[in-house]
């Protein structure tokens, strides 16, 4: 099957938003903000659209890989060097959008925002890989190594960051040379592990 990648651009934020929210819709990170699976499948689609839409697309990262039929199968949200962090006027731009989402969970949301900030390296300078997922029936096809493999073989040296937010997507990062640096507990839900990873090539 012929892969193809490309950046992400604005019109493609409702499909690759519709991808994300079906590959998070278990995501102990996501069911650590909204822990109701209704309101959580409810509230993904709305997330990511916002969360694409006003901090990830304008820093010109996102990239979409599509199959012969030209649809979106996975999606890599990458910021670039030094645009990880999220000034006041764009949070604010976005609220409109992301408030819907999180509803009553907004409290919940930004605890776990605070915590990850606190965690995240400033220095050296990296690209941060904050979400990525492949649609079900795609999976195994090779679509989300290529996202994570270009964006780490097109410059050298590359430094690159994530959190892992499931134990069993370590080994899947240890592939493509990410490391274990730390792993900490969410402060809210039921606590769940996450995984700091990094890559130095
Ligand atoms: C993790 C995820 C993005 C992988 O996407 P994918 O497109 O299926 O991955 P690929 O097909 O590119 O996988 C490449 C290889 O890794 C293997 N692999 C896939 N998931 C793996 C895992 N969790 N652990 C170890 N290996 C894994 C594949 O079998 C494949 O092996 P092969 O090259 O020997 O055939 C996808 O499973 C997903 O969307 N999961 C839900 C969302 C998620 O957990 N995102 C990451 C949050 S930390």
């Amino acid at each position: 099957m012929p892969i193809t990648t490309r950046v992400a651009t604005s019109s493609d934020v409702p499909e690759a938003a519709a991808v994300l929210a079906e590959a998070f819709a278990d995501d102990p990170l996501m069911t650590a903000i909204w822990p109701d699976q209704r309101q959580r499948r409810n509230a993904l689609p709305r997330y990511f659209t916002a969360s694409l839409r006003h901090f990830h697309i304008p820093r010109g990262g996102v990239r979409v890989a599509t199959g012969i039929d030209d649809t979106i199968a996975a999606v890599a949200v990458w910021d670039p060097p030094g645009q990880w962090e999220t000034n006041l006027t764009t949070t604010i731009r976005a609220l409109p959008d992301l408030l819907p989402a999180l509803r009553t969970r907004a409290t919940a949301a930004i605890t776990i925002r605070r915590t990850l900030d606190q965690r995240h390296p400033h220095k050296p300078k990296h690209w941060y890989l904050v979400n990525i997922g492949t649609t079900r029936k795609s999976r195994g096809q090779g679509y989300a190594a290529r996202l994570i493999t270009e964006r780490l073989t097109v410059e050298t040296p590359t430094r690159a960051y994530l959190v892992c937010t499931h134990t069993d997507n370590v080994s899947y990062y240890n592939r493509f040379g990410f490391t274990v640096t730390e792993s900490f507990a969410l402060p809210t839900g039921e606590r769940p592990t996450m995984w700091a990873m990094t890559f130095n090539m």
